[in-house]
Formats: structure tokens, C-alpha cells, sequence
């Protein structure tokens, strides 16, 4: 079921400090969005990405506004926002499937389903012959397909990624890219999703939300069909067609605009 304002912000703000040195990170900053969709957003160095993300992760209360996910309010971490960084924050004393299961292990889960979620997810991610070893015997890649696959072991109603693949060489992110969207058209799950690169969030998302800095505000929000029709295309066509060349061209010009602003 696809619902509006799954997610949603209501003018939220956030400043950090106090007097002459507070920063306005984010100033009312609008935005809903439904079940299903994946939403990326891109902007220049400090324009409050990574503070968004955080409000809705639970991990920083905004100063003003609310954020809700499912028609109840933010208030705190919870299984059901997952989240994956950009360095992998895995536990090195454990084993790739324990690193997985944590989640349901601390809540206390019915061990048999916890154990068949973890397979599932193993499986997805590629790292189920991995189960046994631990995170320093894993490529950056793998480790971070693991950090994914624990996020998704908590079955959370919406995947929040800031620059997951930012630490990748090329190669490994386009895989991971390609490896992300067949679990996100399976799942039909809900993603936010923070980068830099333009092309990727072009190519990911079913929308892309760009934001300018200081104060951290929405700029514009630019609809893609793109993800939803990949599903069954081949994506270098994809990349190559006149929209997704389109839809990048504008990101780009609004970003090269506010760099030219400042
Ligand atoms: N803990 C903090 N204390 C003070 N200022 C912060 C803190 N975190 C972020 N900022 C400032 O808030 C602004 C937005 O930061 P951030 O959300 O990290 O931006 P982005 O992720 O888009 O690069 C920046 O000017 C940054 O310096
Ligand atoms: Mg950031």
C-alpha cells in the first residue's frame, strides 16, 4: 500500500550551538514522501544532508518542526529506521553472521526466524559462504554489503543511507549500486538515500531532492522514472537515454548554481 507523507518533515529545523557561533543547518525544511519510493538527495558540502538524515534516524532532535515516519513522531533510534554510513560500523569480535543477527539477538527474537531472516539476508547480500568469518577477512565492499544486510535483519520500515559507497573504488560501487536496487525493486522497501555523485542518484532513486546550504533548505524535488522502469532494462540504455541525461543536466546546473552563488 502506497501511502503519502509515509515519511514526512514539517518544517524542521536544527542549530547547533549558541549566540554568534550557532549554525543554522537546517531551516524549515518540507518534505513527504510514500511507501515504496526511493529518495535521493544530493547537495553541496554542508547543506545539512547528513543533519536530515539524522533527525529521522532518531540519533538528533530538530530544534524546530517534526519528523514522523507512519504517522507517529521521531523520538528516539528505533529497529525500524535502519541506518548504513559511510565506514561500515561493524563489531570485529564478531562473526559476519552474529554482525548480522545482532539486532534480533538483542531484542530477544524467536531464535528460529532470527536464524532464517539472517540466511535470507546473507544470501541476498552475497555473504552467506562468508557466515563464519569476520569483518577484517571481508573487502571494504563486502563489509559494507554486510553493515546493509544487519540494517535489513531489523526489517526496518525505511533503509537511511548517507554516502554508503563514498569510500568505494569505482568498480565495487557500481556493483553495489546494481546490488542495492534488485534488493530495493524485490522488497519494494522505502530509502533515503545521501550522495554526492549525481549519476548515482539519478540512477537510484525514484526522485531526486536537492538541497541548498546555509541554511540547509529543499530546493527542488525532481521526479524519476528511471529506477522503476530499470527494472526490466538494460541499464547503460538506461543511462544513456535522453531523460536520465535530462534529469542529470538539471541536478548538476542547480548544484554548479548555488557554487557560483557563494
Ligand atoms: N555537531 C555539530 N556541531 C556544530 N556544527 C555542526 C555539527 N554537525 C554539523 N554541523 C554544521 O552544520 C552544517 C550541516 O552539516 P551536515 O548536515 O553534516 O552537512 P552535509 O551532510 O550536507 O555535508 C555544516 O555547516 C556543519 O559544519
Ligand atoms: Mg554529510
Amino acid at each position: 500500500m502506497t501511502r503519502p507523507g509515509f515519511v514526512r518533515f514539517d518544517e524542521v529545523s536544527v542549530r547547533y550551538g549558541e549566540g554568534a557561533g550557532a549554525v543554522l543547518a537546517l531551516e524549515r525544511a518540507d518534505l513527504a514522501f510514500a511507501q515504496g519510493d526511493f529518495v535521493c538527495i544530493v547537495g553541496p558540502s554542508g547543506c545539512g544532508k547528513t543533519t536530515m538524515l539524522q533527525t529521522l534516524a532518531g540519533f538528533l532532535r530538530p530544534t524546530g518542526g517534526t519528523v514522523s515516519l507512519d504517522g507517529r513522531p521521531v523520538e528516539g533510534p528505533a529497529p525500524e529506521r535502519g541506518v548504513v554510513f559511510q565506514q561500515p560500523t561493524l563489531f570485529p569480535w564478531m562473526t559476519v553472521a552474529a554482525n548480522a543477527g545482532f539486532g534480533p539477538r538483542m531484542r530477544g527474537e524467536n531464535r528460529a526466524q532470527a536464524r532464517e531472516r539472517v540466511e535470507y539476508w546473507l544470501r541476498t547480500t552475497g555473504l552467506w559462504e562468508f557466515r563464519d568469518r569476520y569483518p577484517y577477512e571481508l573487502s571494504g565492499g563486502m563489509q559494507q554489503r554486510l553493515a546493509i544486510a544487519r540494517a535489513l535483519c531489523n526489517e526496518p520500515k525505511v533503509l537511511l543511507m548517507d554516502e554508503p559507497f563514498g569510500a568505494l573504488d569505482a568498480l565495487t560501487r557500481e556493483h553495489m549500486q546494481e546490488e542495492l536496487h534488485a534488493v530495493w525493486r524485490r522488497t519494494g522497501m522505502t530509502v533515503v538515500f545521501i550522495t554526492h555523485s549525481v549519476e548515482e542518484a539519478v540512477y537510484l532513486g525514484t526522485e531526486v531532492v536537492v538541497m541548498s546550504p546555509r541554511p540547509g533548505r529543499i530546493l527542488e524535488r525532481i521526479p524519476l522514472p528511471f529506477a522503476r522502469e530499470a527494472a526490466d532494462q538494460d541499464i547503460r540504455r538506461v543511462k544513456s537515454g535522453a531523460g536520465f541525461i535530462a534529469a542529470r543536466e538539471r541536478v548538476l546546473s542547480l548544484i554548479w548554481g548555488m557554487q557560483h552563488d557563494a
